[in-house]
Formats: structure tokens, C-alpha cells, sequence
């Protein structure tokens, strides 16, 4: 019975091995190089693997055997690295922009924080705004094309390509490719070249405009930035996908919290106590800018006539508050 078994087992085994060979065989091995015409289908398994055009004699080119492309560079449909020809749109230029907000609304969060709303920190205020703007031009100068503020970018199609480590793919079961690339070329780079750009930025500039005009107000400030730029660095390089995909609801989710808390600690329950301190009307309106901000990046402007209105829904939640204010008093809730 076991000898028969086995019998059966080494037939089907044989069986099993002719056929992958007929079938594998007539298929382009992805560990070997090509030479010849580019085959019109895909030669390289997983969706991030491609051939790198390795000899361009009169007549006959040669790629690579299957691997990660260059920088800047993606397969197409016959697996041969071509480069990203493509434009950022309005939604990518948007996550851009939330990166670079991000870490502005920070350092002004925490200026005004250790400062108590002293009107000597305006020049740090500034400082930190004009850090972030000067970092995010150089980071698109230094970008290709290089000195131009536009930008060369592969288009983003889906989720996997800001994690194409997750993807090398491991034909017949034997060894891995490691396809790894930047598909989302330069979106997850030109982050971490602000980011740098902006920590050195800061770090030569603002010490000086502290100690000078602020009384050194700005101190502890700058040592939060120490910690938290490198703490969104980190973040960035972790969850970019998916704050890429959700960072509209981010915004609008975000911005409404701290709308809540702000007006909750001011006590903000009238619309004179609105205009009493300077601060709270600015402090709403940056507010406002980022609910826009979040409803732009949503609806990124595809229906105008649509979406549009809904713009003007952005004082909404101040109204709504300061309205229902004083019937949510607490006081009241233990009165009834
Ligand atoms: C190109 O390929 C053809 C056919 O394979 C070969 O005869 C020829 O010598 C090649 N030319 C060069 C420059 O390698
Ligand atoms: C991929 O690029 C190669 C080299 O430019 C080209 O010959 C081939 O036709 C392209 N394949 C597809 C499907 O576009």
C-alpha cells in the first residue's frame, strides 16, 4: 500500500514538475536580462518591478533583469522603466501644503503657548512663518526640475504605491525581487527635504531673533520644535499613504476640535466676548482657513457650482456655538 503510494506520489510529482517546466519555460524569466523588442505584455511579476534599459546600440536595446527602477521612474504595462512625466494635481499640492501647515501651526501653537500671548513674540511668530515658507520654496527649487518651482512627479494611483516595500514579490516561491522604489515620486522625498531644510533653518535663525528682540521668549518653543519635527519626520515616514488619503478629514476634523476647545476655554458664549481680546478673532479666522483648506482638499474644485456654497458654511460652527452656548452650561444641566 505505501510503496504503491509512493509510486503514485513520484508519477504526479513528475507530472506536476514537466508541466510548470512547459509552462514556465516559455514565459521571460524575470531574474534574466532581455534583449531584443520589448514584448507588448508585462514580464516582471509584483507591480512595482521593471527592467532598466541597460544598452542603447543602433538597433538593439538591452534591460536589465527584473529589479527596482531608478528614482523618478516607474514600469509600464510591458515592464520597462520609463520615467514620470506627470504633474502634482491640486490634491497633491494639497498634502504637500498639509505637511508644510502642519509643522507652521505647531511652532505657532507653541510660540504663543510659552510666550502667554506677549506681543514681543510677534517676531518669532514671523520668524517661524517665514522659516516655513523659505524652506518649502528651496525644496521645490532643488526638486526636478531643478530651480523651477513646478515639479516632475509619477501619479499617485494607489494606497500600495507609497508602501512598495510590502510588495517584492517572490516569483515561483524562490527568492525575492526587491522591487522597493518611490513610486509616488517626489511626494514622500520632497517631505523629508522640507523637513530637514526647515529643522536647519530654524536652528540658525531663530535662536539669534529670540534672544535679540523677544527677551528669549522663545526658548522653550524652539525646544518643542526640536522634538516634534523630528516626532512628524517619523510619522511621515510611517503613515504618509494614509494621511495622503484621509488628510482633508484630518483638517476639517482637527480644526473643528480646537475650534471647540478654544472657544470653550475663553468662554467665548456672546459675540462680544468674541471681539474682547485681540487674539480670539485671529485665532477664529485661522480657524476658518482651515475648515476652506480641508472642504477645498475634499471637493478639490471638480464641481464649483456644487461645491462652492459650501464654503459659506464655514462660520457655521462658530455660529452654532456661540448660539447653543449658554443652553449646554452645565449649571443649567443641574438646574432641570
Ligand atoms: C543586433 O542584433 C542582431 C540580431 O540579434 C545582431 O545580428 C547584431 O549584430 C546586433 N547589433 C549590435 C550592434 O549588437
Ligand atoms: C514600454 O516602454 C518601451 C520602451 O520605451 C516601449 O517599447 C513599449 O512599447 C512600452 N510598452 C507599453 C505597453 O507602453
Amino acid at each position: 500500500m505505501w510503496r504503491f503510494n509512493r509510486k503514485v506520489l513520484s508519477i504526479l510529482l513528475i507530472v506536476i514538475g514537466f508541466s510548470s517546466a512547459v509552462c514556465f519555460g516559455s514565459e521571460i524569466s524575470p531574474f534574466e536580462p532581455l534583449a531584443g523588442p520589448v514584448p507588448n505584455q508585462k514580464t516582471c511579476p509584483g507591480l512595482y518591478c521593471g527592467r532598466k534599459l541597460l544598452l542603447d546600440s543602433q538597433d538593439n536595446f538591452t534591460y536589465s533583469s527584473c529589479g527596482a527602477c531608478d528614482r523618478s521612474e516607474r514600469p509600464n504595462n510591458s515592464s520597462i522603466c520609463i520615467p514620470c512625466n506627470g504633474t502634482p494635481d491640486l490634491y497633491d499640492w494639497m498634502y504637500l501644503g498639509f505637511m508644510v501647515l502642519v509643522s507652521l501651526t505647531l511652532h505657532i501653537f507653541f510660540i504663543d503657548y510659552f510666550s502667554d500671548g506677549k506681543s514681543k513674540a510677534m517676531t518669532l511668530h514671523i520668524s517661524a512663518t517665514l522659516e516655513c515658507a523659505v524652506s518649502s520654496i528651496v525644496t521645490l527649487l532643488i526638486l526636478d526640475p531643478v530651480g523651477s518651482p513646478k515639479l516632475r512627479s509619477c501619479d499617485v494611483a494607489k494606497l500600495s504605491d507609497w508602501y512598495t516595500m510590502l510588495e517584492n514579490p517572490q516569483p515561483q516561491y524562490t527568492s525575492t525581487l526587491h522591487c522597493t522604489q518611490e513610486a509616488v515620486y517626489p511626494l514622500y522625498t520632497a517631505v523629508f527635504i522640507y523637513y530637514s531644510i526647515h529643522l536647519v533653518l530654524m536652528m540658525l535663525v531663530r535662536p539669534g531673533l529670540s534672544i535679540k528682540f523677544s527677551d528669549n521668549l522663545g526658548r522653550s518653543s524652539i525646544y518643542a520644535a526640536l522634538y516634534f519635527i523630528p516626532i512628524l519626520t517619523v510619522m511621515h515616514a510611517v503613515f504618509a499613504g494614509l494621511i495622503y488619503y484621509s488628510y482633508p478629514y484630518l483638517t476639517l476634523i482637527i480644526s473643528l476640535v480646537t475650534h471647540a476647545v478654544h472657544f470653550a476655554k475663553e468662554e467665548i458664549e456672546t459675540p462680544r466676548l468674541l471681539i474682547s481680546k485681540k487674539r480670539n478673532p485671529v485665532i477664529l479666522f485661522i480657524h476658518w482657513l482651515m475648515h476652506a483648506y480641508g472642504i477645498i482638499a475634499l471637493t478639490r474644485l471638480q464641481n464649483p457650482v456644487l461645491y462652492g456654497p459650501m464654503l459659506a458654511c464655514i462660520p457655521f460652527p462658530a455660529i452654532f456655538y456661540i448660539v447653543t452656548a449658554r443652553f449646554a452650561d452645565p449649571s443649567q444641566l443641574l438646574a432641570t
